[in-house]
């Protein structure tokens, strides 16, 4: 069998980065999407640098003709599209009270109304192949909220509505789909997270750490195992017992 083909969205981020590493060295053709050119040569350049070859491609998951493209361009590259990651994900956090429409719009749009965008690109391939591997990147804060994110924890609890929902539909045609929500990770994002407040958060982690960014990529290659095919509509919770609900 040839390779098959994943696009990560969001691959240059610190979760991205992670699911990019493992599926390249898995035998992936691996694809993501950037925004920003020169911040993704040198992404690029570095991971040559340790021997992983990633397609780039143009794309901004928020905008669904922009989608369209990335998608058209990656499967004239590298071929049809079997397996898609759902990750790209940004922060606008403020206390709702104080929270503009702008903050609230960015948010559901890069983070949900992504899922769409991209997914709907790929669905029909996948049908038409009876194969296919989703997974929405969603968050701890999806399942259990969180104060300054009612825009992050509604769009990422939208995110796994969306996976049980297509999960459903598409079952029959060989396609599994599920959400990995992982809890507080020791990436950019949460860095940006002021200090104080995030020792707080991390004194609230039973394991005693942010998690590893490989620790999320590692659960996301057990979905695409062709021994998963009967793991489909799972929501699987990593978050070092921050978070455990049923
Ligand atoms: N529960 C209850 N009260 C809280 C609280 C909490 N978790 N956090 C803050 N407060 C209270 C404060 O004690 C303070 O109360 P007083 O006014 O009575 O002193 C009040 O809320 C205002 O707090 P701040 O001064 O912190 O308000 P701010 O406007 O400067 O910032 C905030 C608010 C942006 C939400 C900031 O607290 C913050 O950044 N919190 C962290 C949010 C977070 O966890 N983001 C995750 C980012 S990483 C990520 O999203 C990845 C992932 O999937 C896990």
């Amino acid at each position: 069998m040839s390779a098959r083909v994943a696009l990560v969205t969001g691959g240059t981020g610190g979760i991205g980065t992670a699911i990019v590493r493992r599926l390249a060295k898995m035998g992936y053709k691996v694809a993501t999407n950037y925004r920003n050119e020169e911040k993704t040569k040198t992404w690029h350049n570095k991971l040559k640098g340790e021997g992983i070859d990633v397609l780039t491609v143009k794309g901004d998951v928020s905008d669904p003709e922009s989608c369209k493209a990335m998608v058209h361009e990656v499967e004239q590259k590298l071929g049809p599209i079997d397996v898609l990651i759902n990750n790209a994900g940004i922060t606008r956090d403020t206390t709702f009270h104080k929270m503009s429409y702008q903050q609230w719009t960015d948010v559901i749009n890069t983070n949900l109304n992504a899922c769409f965008n991209v997914t709907r690109q790929v669905i029909d391939g996948m049908r038409n192949r009876k194969w296919g591997r989703i997974v929405q990147i969603s968050s701890i804060n999806g399942q259990k909220g969180q104060y300054g994110q009612a825009n992050y924890a509604a769009a990422k609890a939208g995110m796994h509505g969306f996976t049980i929902s297509l999960a459903q539909e598409n079952a029959k045609f060989g396609i599994t789909v599920n959400t990995v929500s992982p809890g507080y990770i020791g990436t950019d994002m949460v860095m940006a997270v002021p200090e104080e407040v995030r020792a707080k958060i991390v004194a609230q982690i039973p394991v005693g750490r942010l998690g590893e960014p490989d620790e999320i990529a590692y659960a996301v290659a057990f979905f695409l195992d062709d021994k998963a095919a009967w793991c489909t509509g799972a929501n699987l919770a990593i978050n070092g017992g921050h978070y455990m609900g049923w």
